[in-house]
């Protein structure tokens, strides 16, 4: 795991509506004021940075792809069901409502702590399968997933609280469902050269975050390939798989049922 830090988040300034801290994580009040300085700089997702919306739809049709072979696969079409589908800490829901222009049919549920965030995609999922609230609780107790996605969620969480949330997961899924994460603060290199260059450059931005010059927010952290792997493994998933997207980020995804 390596430390990770975060100037701007769609252009903008981090230190322009809060505190950045160096030190703790952003909190969910963070977050929400986050998206609410959003809303005022950005009209529609159409709006949004092109190289942004571009990745995420990348992910969506990816995600969509990975839904349509688990229907062929699963008796959910048998028992007169559509395939039941959780994005849990889905943002703007922009990969959601990509999702759902490819797969209409699916049943949705998007969860996200900050309601503010909501605002686009509220229009495109119905209300009950919208839960506001950070962590499983808000889920209705009785709820399974034929497939449940993170996408770029892991990242400010700890590695025995990702295991934690893996585990709880796990439950949530139907017979042969699967969970699918997709990194967005994946650790290519964790060798010995990298992990040097990474504290000199912390080492500057704790220079220039102290000194005043550049704020930046302690974010969360990078992950390598053998720390997903073993997280999803620790929390009791089988048939695990993991391999990266062909697209030119080259986005790191784990999954298991
Ligand atoms: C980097 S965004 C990713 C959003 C979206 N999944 C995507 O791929 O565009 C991470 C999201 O996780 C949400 N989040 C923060 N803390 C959370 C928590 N404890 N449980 C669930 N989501 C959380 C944040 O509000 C934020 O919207």
């Amino acid at each position: 795991m390596r430390r990770l830090y975060q100037e701007n988040w769609f252009e903008i300034t981090l230190s322009s509506f809060a505190e950045p801290s160096f030190f703790h994580l952003a909190e969910p009040d963070f977050y929400e004021q986050f998206y609410a300085k959003l809303f005022r700089a950005y009209d529609s997702w159409d709006a949004l940075p092109q190289s942004w919306r571009t990745h995420k739809i990348i992910l969506a049709r990816w995600l969509a792809r990975q839904a349509e072979e688990m229907t062929a696969s699963l008796l959910v079409n048998h028992e007169n069901r559509p395939l039941r589908v959780f994005s849990l800490g889905s943002g703007l829901g922009f990969v959601e409502y990509n999702f759902l222009k490819e797969l209409p049919g699916v049943e949705l549920h998007i969860s996200e702590p900050s309601t503010i965030a909501m605002d686009w995609i509220r229009a495109c999922i119905p209300p009950e399968r919208i839960h506001i609230g950070a962590g499983l609780s808000v889920l209705p107790h009785d709820l399974r997933f034929d497939m449940i996605y993170l996408s770029g969620v892991d990242y400010f969480l700890r590695q025995h609280e990702f295991v934690q949330l893996l585990k709880e997961l796990h439950p949530r899924l139907a017979q042969g469902g699967r969970l699918i994460c997709l990194s967005g603060s994946f650790l290519e290199d964790d060798g010995l050269l990298s992990a040097c260059a990474a504290a000199c450059k912390n080492a500057l931005y704790a220079l220039l975050h102290f000194s005043g010059i550049r704020k930046r927010q302690f974010w969360g952290w990078l992950r390598s390939r053998e720390e997903y792997l073993a997280a999803v493994r620790e929390a009791g998933y089988e048939d695990i798989r993991d391999g990266r997207l062909e697209d030119e980020t080259r986005t790191f995804w784990m999954s298991g049922e």
